[in-house]
């Protein structure tokens, strides 16, 4: 089975006083770097309003995958295609207009992606899949980096995989990525790895970046 494997790091974990600097750490080794936004509502946490991501947006040297973690996210997720994004998740707990906003997102340039929480089945929501450029799988509740991984999640990944057949949609996980767990996620499919605290807690974050993606590239050739 050879299968392209992508690396998305997360800055949550990384030093937010200069994240210029975290992403270019990481940049030469990684495909995007991988925006953990949060609005207090959706999740019980904050990290970026739209203008303070859009700071970031703008100067970053890797192209940006936006993880909206907001409610009420159908208009705000247009915004962040408009600026430039590469990819924009919305999650289907906070979106009213599911398929019109996946729509919207790709036609201001960006790669449409739709996010489900770990208690959300990936069965509801087969009928937006040409709308849909990656899926995003929750292997935590969303909120906070540094979390156990939930193995109960690959069996969602599996029937996700099987739901994607041949299509060029990405099959993403979130959520306690490492060198121990990431096996677990590329046996059952998954093919873009967000990865946090794994990478920006290791004393050499490009080092880690490429270690991962050693063993995923090695591991999914078997
Ligand atoms: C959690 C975020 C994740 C987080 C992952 O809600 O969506 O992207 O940064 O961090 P780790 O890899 O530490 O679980
Ligand atoms: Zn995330």
């Amino acid at each position: 089975m050879s299968r392209e494997i992508r690396i998305t790091p997360s800055i949550l974990n990384a030093d937010f006083s200069q994240l210029d600097n975290e992403i270019k750490r990481i940049a030469d080794v990684s495909d995007l770097v991988h925006l953990d936004v949060m609005d207090d509502v959706f999740v019980p946490n904050f990290t970026f309003d739209f203008e303070a991501a859009a700071a970031i947006i703008a100067t970053s040297v890797l192209p940006v995958d936006a993880h909206l973690m907001v409610a009420n996210v159908d208009e705000i997720a247009v915004q962040y295609a408009e600026i430039g994004c590469s990819s924009v998740t919305i999650h289907a707990e906070a979106t009213r207009d599911i398929p019109q906003t996946l729509k919207n997102i790709r036609t201001a340039g960006s790669r449409s992606s739709l996010g489900i929480k770990p208690n959300t089945d990936i069965s509801d929501y087969e009928h937006v899949i040409d709308d849909v450029d990656m899926f995003l799988i929750m292997t935590v509740e969303p909120g906070f980096g540094g979390q156990s991984f939930m193995h109960e999640m690959m069996d969602k990944v599996r029937r996700t995989r099987i739901l994607i057949g041949d299509r060029p949609i990405w099959l993403q996980v979130d959520g306690g990525i490492s060198m121990k767990t990431i096996e677990y996620a590329l046996d059952a499919g998954a093919d873009t790895f967000v990865v946090g605290s794994a990478v920006f807690n290791a004393p050499d974050p490009a080092a880690m970046v490429v270690s991962i993606r050693q063993f995923a590239t090695s591991h999914g050739s078997k």
